[in-house]
């Protein structure tokens, strides 16, 4: 099994996300980490909450984090998500606790406990928590075994702005503190991203399971598709966050290639624009392999089949 740490702003996409990770016995989940992104701080740790509860796994332990990214205010998308972040099924509020400690403390202290290169980091929010525990105690990032996160996007652009994607927008500093830690990154950006679309069809295969699970994960994502397919005239919405947990248990779904990948933190304009080298013109480090393709039938049929297990 693979040791994880999930970090995240739920989000209809995360919470689908976190449902895949713990249908999976391949991944060990030592701690689920909330950050403020999608929705304040007290929505995404409380949705954290939900999920769990949702899929059986109350034992999940669960950290908050970070209030507000590092430098910039925060910047929310209750127009995509709904005003809890987790719009669509009406999930009871949760009797599961949070743990006592921070999240950067969890996340620092994992890394120096477990053997180096064991433990993968799965980020699928604004990286505020990462950054916050490489700055804490830099010595993680020749600990950490791999970063896969959901962010950026460079043929496909942004989401927010006209170059910038969301969860890289919302701390570019974070995301420029990950990024030149040296631990070695996999990025999902909109390019891969957009092409993992719900799709009525999939969306009804998850209503007819006839589980709490599938039922939920359904109106989850008649919800989040609202958005998308307004926006960009899609059938369906794109499950941003799932591509990273796809990515741990089926990495031939996606193709890529390594790159360098600089982050935009100096121009209003383009701010939290990932500046991605994918023809290699220039000499820079190749520090991210950078997903652009997924075989997106073999990424839902993977899906479907592990939340029927729970
Ligand atoms: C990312 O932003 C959030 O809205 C989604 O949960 C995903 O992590 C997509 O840009
Ligand atoms: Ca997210």
């Amino acid at each position: 099994t693979e040791k994880i740490i999930i970090d995240t702003d739920p989000g209809q996409d995360d919470a689908v996300a976190i449902l895949l990770a713990l249908a999976s016995p391949e991944l060990d989940i030592l701690g689920i980490t909330a950050v403020a992104g999608n929705v304040p701080l007290h929505l995404t740790e409380k949705n954290a909450l939900k999920i769990c509860e949702l899929a059986g796994k109350p034992a999940t332990k669960v950290y908050s984090g970070a209030i507000r990214p590092m430098v910039r205010p925060l910047v929310t998308a209750e127009h995509v998500h709904g005003k809890t972040g987790l719009d669509g099924p009406d999930l009871p509020e949760p009797t599961m606790k949070l743990q006592d400690k921070h999240a950067v403390d969890f996340i620092v202290e994992t890394l120096m406990r477990e053997a180096p290169g064991t433990v993968t980091l799965c980020p699928l929010g604004p990286l505020t928590n990462i950054a916050l525990a490489l700055v804490r105690e830099p010595q993680i990032a020749t600990r950490i075994k791999r970063i896969v996160l959901m962010g950026g996007g460079f043929f496909e652009g942004g989401n927010v702005t006209p170059t910038a994607e969301f969860n890289i927008y919302v701390d570019p500093h974070a995301a420029d503190v990950v990024f030149g830690s040296g631990a070695p990154i996999v990025m999902m950006p909109l390019d891969v991203t957009h092409k993992a679309l719900t799709t009525a069809k999939r969306v009804d295969t998850f209503r007819r399971m006839g589980t709490k699970v599938g039922t939920a994960t359904a109106e989850l994502l008649d919800f989040f598709e609202r958005y998308d397919e307004e926006k960009y005239g899609t059938d369906g919405g794109p499950l941003h966050d799932p591509c990273v947990i796809a990515y741990l248990l089926k990495p031939e779904l996606f193709k890529g290639r390594d790159c360098n990948v600089e982050i935009e933190i100096g121009s209003e304009l383009t701010m939290g624009m990932t500046v991605i080298d994918w023809w290699g013109v220039t000499s820079r480090r190749k520090n991210a392999m950078v997903m652009r393709d997924i075989d997106h039938e073999g990424f839902f049929n993977l899906l479907i089949e592990r939340l029927a297990r729970l």
